[in-house]
């Protein structure tokens, strides 16, 4: 039997605002990649397998496991609450921290 949980999903807003906001229910066996999906809330995302980090979220509150090792992320950026919400399962309700802003807390820009 699986689980629901509830996932809030943020974006980060500009200039110190509150980004947008919205809830999601997840099964314990479903990414929450999927689950937002499921509920038409677009994410960000390439390989859907772990490994290049478009979908990278913030872990706020709550619990996740990922389904594999999430080889796009150092282990670092684990430790910070970075996650891959292609393969990251709600093991408890989650506050989550996403979109494209999220991501590029991790990538060096040579540009800046
Ligand atoms: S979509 Fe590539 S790591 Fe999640």
């Amino acid at each position: 039997m699986s689980d629901r949980h509830r996932i809030e999903l943020r974006w980060r807003g500009r200039n110190g605002r509150t980004g947008r906001t919205e809830i999601v229910r997840a099964e314990s066996d479903e990414s929450i990649l999927d689950a937002a999906e499921r509920a038409d809330v677009g994410l960000p995302f390439g390989c859907r397998t772990g490994a290049c980090a478009t979908c990278t979220g913030r872990l706020l509150t709550g619990k996740i496991e990922h389904l594999r090792p999430p080889r796009g992320l150092k282990n670092d950026s684990k430790e910070d609450g970075y996650v891959l919400l292609c393969i990251a399962r709600a093991k408890s309700d989650c506050e989550i921290e996403v979109g494209s802003d999220v991501q590029t807390d991790l990538v060096t820009n040579p540009w800046k």
